[in-house]
C-alpha cells in the first residue's frame, strides 16, 4: 500500500490510489492458477456483496428496527425482516446468483437447498449467516461464517456433495460486524485480514499473511458451565487460573464465536467450547462453525481439534451435527489436549 505523500499530508488526509482490495486480492491470487476459470473469484465477490448489506442492516438495525420478530411491521408500515432472517435470505439469493453453486447448507435451514438446474455451478457452499444471535439484540458483535468445497459428484447434487470433511475446504473466512467491519479469508496459502472502508465500499487488506501467535495469554471459554465440564476441562482452565503453575491467563468471551475467534487469531490464547454433561457433542456445529474457523486457526499456525483429533479430520454424518472444539495457539491447544487425554484415561 503507498505510503502517505508530502502532498496528502498536507491536506490532511492520506488517500491510497493503488488499495489491495479484496475484490483485487482475490482476482491476484487466481491469476496464480493457470487453469482457473474466475468462478471462484465469482462466488467471493457474490458473498462479499451479502457481506455489506449485512454490515449495513447491522449498523441500522437499531434504528431501523430490523431486530424485530419476522414478519413485523415498522413505523413506515413495511414489513421488517428479523437481522438473521435477512442474513440468510441474502446469503441464499446472492449465491444462487453467482452460477457457481450446486448446493447450500446453511445454520437457518434444516435441509439442503439445491440451486436450480440453470444456475448450478461446480461449489458447496456452508455458512452460518448471522451468527452470536443472543448479541444481536444488545449490539455486541457478531457475524457471518463460510466454508466453500468443490462438489465431489456429477448429475444432481446428492447430500453426499456437502458431507465433506473440512480438510476438502478450498476457501473458507468469517465477516465480523465489529467496532469495525472485517473479513478474514483464506483460499488455502495463509491466512489475510481485509477492513471495509465506507468511504469507497471496499474491503481494504489491513492484515496480510495473519498468524497466531504460537502461546497466549488468554482462555475463552463460558465459565458459567463449569460444573458441567468433564475433568480433563476442568483441570486445564484451573491450570491457568493456578499462580502456583505460571503467569494466570487472562479470560475473555463475548459469546459471539466469530469475535472470539478473531480476537485468539490477532492475540493468541484458546476457545474452547467444550462437551458437557447436558451436551456431550458440545453446541457448536461442525460445518458451519467449527470447520471453517479450525481453516483459517491452522491456515494461520494454530491448532484446532475436538479433543480427541483435528476437527478438519472428521467425516460428517449430517449437516446439522455438533463438535466440542479447541482452537488457538498451537502450544495452548496442546497443553489443554493433554489435560483432557489425561482425564480420559
Ligand atoms: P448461535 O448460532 O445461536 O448464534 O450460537 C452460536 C454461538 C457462538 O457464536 C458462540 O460461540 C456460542 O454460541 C456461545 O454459546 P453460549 O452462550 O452457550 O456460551
Ligand atoms: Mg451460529
Amino acid at each position: 500500500m503507498a505510503a502517505p505523500t508530502k502532498k496528502n499530508m498536507e491536506t490532511g488526509q492520506a488517500f491510497d490510489s493503488n488499495a489491495m482490495t479484496l475484490t483485487r486480492f482475490v482476482l491476484q491470487e487466481q491469476r496464480k492458477f493457470k487453469h482457473a476459470t474466475g468462478d471462484l473469484s465469482q462466488l467471493l465477490n457474490c458473498i462479499q456483496t451479502a457481506i455489506k448489506a449485512i454490515a449495513s442492516a447491522v449498523r441500522k438495525a437499531g434504528i431501523a428496527k430490523l431486530h424485530g420478530i419476522a414478519g413485523d411491521i415498522n413505523v413506515q408500515g413495511e414489513e421488517v425482516k428479523k437481522l438473521d432472517v435477512l442474513s440468510n435470505e441474502l446469503f441464499i439469493n446472492m449465491l444462487k446468483s453467482s452460477y457457481t453453486t450446486a448446493l447450500l447448507v446453511s445454520e437457518e435451514n434444516e435441509n439442503v437447498i439445491e440451486v436450480e438446474l440453470e444456475r448450478q455451478g461446480k461449489y458447496v457452499v456452508c455458512f452460518d449467516p448471522l451468527d452470536g444471535s443472543s448479541n444481536i439484540d444488545c449490539l455486541v458483535s457478531i457475524g457471518s461464517i463460510f466454508a466453500i468445497y468443490r462438489r465431489q459428484t456429477e448429475g444432481e447434487p446428492t447430500i453426499q456433495d456437502a458431507l465433506q470433511p473440512g480438510n476438502k475446504i478450498v476457501a473458507a473466512g468469517y465477516a465480523l460486524y465489529g467496532s469495525a467491519t472485517a473479513i478474514v479469508l483464506s483460499l488455502g496459502a495463509g491466512v489475510n485480514g481485509f477492513t471495509y472502508d465506507p468511504a469507497i465500499g471496499e474491503f481494504i487488506l489491513t492484515d496480510p499473511n495473519m498468524r497466531v501467535p504460537e502461546k497466549g495469554k488468554i482462555y475463552s471459554i463460558n465459565e458459567g458451565y463449569a460444573s458441567d465440564w468433564d475433568a480433563g476441562v476442568f483441570g486445564y482452565i484451573a491450570a491457568k487460573k493456578d499462580p502456583s503453575k505460571g503467569k494466570p491467563y487472562g479470560a475473555r468471551y463475548v459469546g459471539s464465536m466469530v469475535a472470539d475467534v478473531h480476537r485468539t487469531i490477532k492475540y493468541g490464547g484458546i476457545f474452547i467450547y467444550p462437551a458437557t454433561k447436558s451436551a456431550p457433542n458440545g453446541k457448536l456445529r461442525l460445518m458451519y462453525e467449527c470447520n471453517p474457523m479450525a481453516f483459517l486457526m491452522t491456515q494461520a499456525g494454530g491448532l484446532a481439534s475436538d479433543g480427541r483429533i483435528d476437527i478438519l479430520d472428521i467425516v460428517p454424518q449430517k449437516i446439522h451435527e455438533r463438535s466440542p472444539i479447541f482452537l488457538g495457539s498451537k502450544q495452548d491447544v496442546e497443553e489443554a489436549l493433554s489435560y483432557v487425554q489425561a482425564a480420559q484415561k
